[in-house]
């Protein structure tokens, strides 16, 4: 009897609960929110949350998008002026921060492709200066804004194949300890790291079933023979332009042991670029995970002149991105390797 007694109660408290539940949900229907939006605040357990706050008309599209994350319903729903897809944006990358009024200038420079708020500052002064917001993102974004040499970080070893080495970032004297030879069909005596040879010999490979032939003149370079290569040019150039075409020690891609100068017989560096050879790396380097680190028309983003010969390894995914998409390896960087956000 008793036990019956207990049960009737437990099925009365759940069923007034759950009657609780319908007039919370008729509350948020009475606000004005449709039925589909109320079950996927309800789905969610954010009603609570939503009953805090007037009516938004963004709500519906809010919760269906993709990237709604229902802890951030309380920031998604006080930005009630922004638009959804902004309102996801500035939100979901944590633009909330410090930014006090949204203008439709801010805005558009926050949703500008490869936007960092970390660089906000630095992309309106670039901005007052007259760029456009793509152009002040790139720019920044590639450190150019900073006098080369002077603002310089330590590479982070720990990216590995996506460690960079620009003006801005050093390797110091790292030298990577998966170095293999180069064999002699390749080309000239030197080495490379493990990974980005294999990549290379296969890249070879191919490339001579089409036709083509490709040789590596200059591949790992130490701290030291950059220092003796910049040096050398110092004694023919002003150091100006020495640094337009050289990097200094510890700062060449070269000493990442993923790069190698490839050229073609017949050809040198200034003829390279009209070789079958250098049409058949544009169309299919990025497949082996080699891009062309310093490309024309991106001389102000890289800091160097146009090297139709300097092939960079990082993997077939990020080559595959860098290939599509256009943009300098130290963009990519910024964006999606630097931790920055
Ligand atoms: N020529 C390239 C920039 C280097 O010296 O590493
Ligand atoms: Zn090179």
């Amino acid at each position: 009897m008793k036990k019956i007694f207990i049960l009737l109660l437990l099925v009365c408290l759940m069923g007034c609960a759950k009657i609780n539940d319908f007039i919370k949900s008729d509350e948020l229907l009475d606000m004005g929110y449709d039925e589909k939006t109320v079950s996927m605040i309800e789905e969610y357990g954010i009603r609570e949350n939503v009953m805090k706050y007037p009516y938004n008309e963004n709500l519906k599209t809010l919760i269906e998008d993709p990237s709604f994350i229902k802890e951030n319903i309380d920031e998604y729903l006080s930005l009630n002026e922004l638009k959804t897809d902004d309102c996801l944006m500035v939100v979901n990358r944590g633009y909330t921060d410090d930014v006090e009024e949204y203008s439709e200038d801010l805005l558009n420079l926050m949703r500008t492709d490869y936007y960092l708020h970390s660089r906000h500052q630095r992309y309106l002064e670039m901005v007052n200066n007259g760029y456009s917001y793509r152009d002040a993102i790139e720019i920044v974004n590639a450190n150019r804004d900073y006098e080369a040499y002077t603002y310089t970080i330590d590479s982070n070893l720990g990216d590995d194949i996506l460690m960079i080495a620009n003006k801005y970032y050093t390797l110091n004297d790292y030298v990577p300890d998966d170095l293999v030879s180069i064999d002699g069909n390749y080309g000239i005596e030197g080495y490379m790291r493990e990974e980005a040879y294999n990549a290379y010999v296969k890249m070879a490979d191919d490339a001579s079933m089409d036709g083509m032939s490709l040789w590596i003149t200059s591949p790992y370079r130490s701290y030291s023979s950059q220092n003796r290569i910049y040096n050398s040019y110092l004694e023919n150039d002003p150091q100006y332009i020495v640094d337009t075409y050289s990097s200094r020690p510890g700062y060449s891609d070269h000493q990442t042991g993923l790069t190698a100068d490839i050229i073609a017989p017949g050809y040198d560096f200034g003829s390279f670029a009209y070789s079958d050879e250098f049409k058949w790396l544009s169309e299919n380097a990025y497949k082996y995970g080699f891009i062309l680190r310093y490309p024309k028309g991106k001389e102000n983003i890289t800091g160097y002149t146009y090297e139709s010969w300097h092939y960079r390894y990082v993997g077939e995914k990020v080559a595959s991105y860098i290939h599509d998409t256009g943009i300098t390896f130290d963009e990519y960087y910024a964006y999606f390797i630097s931790g920055e956000h």
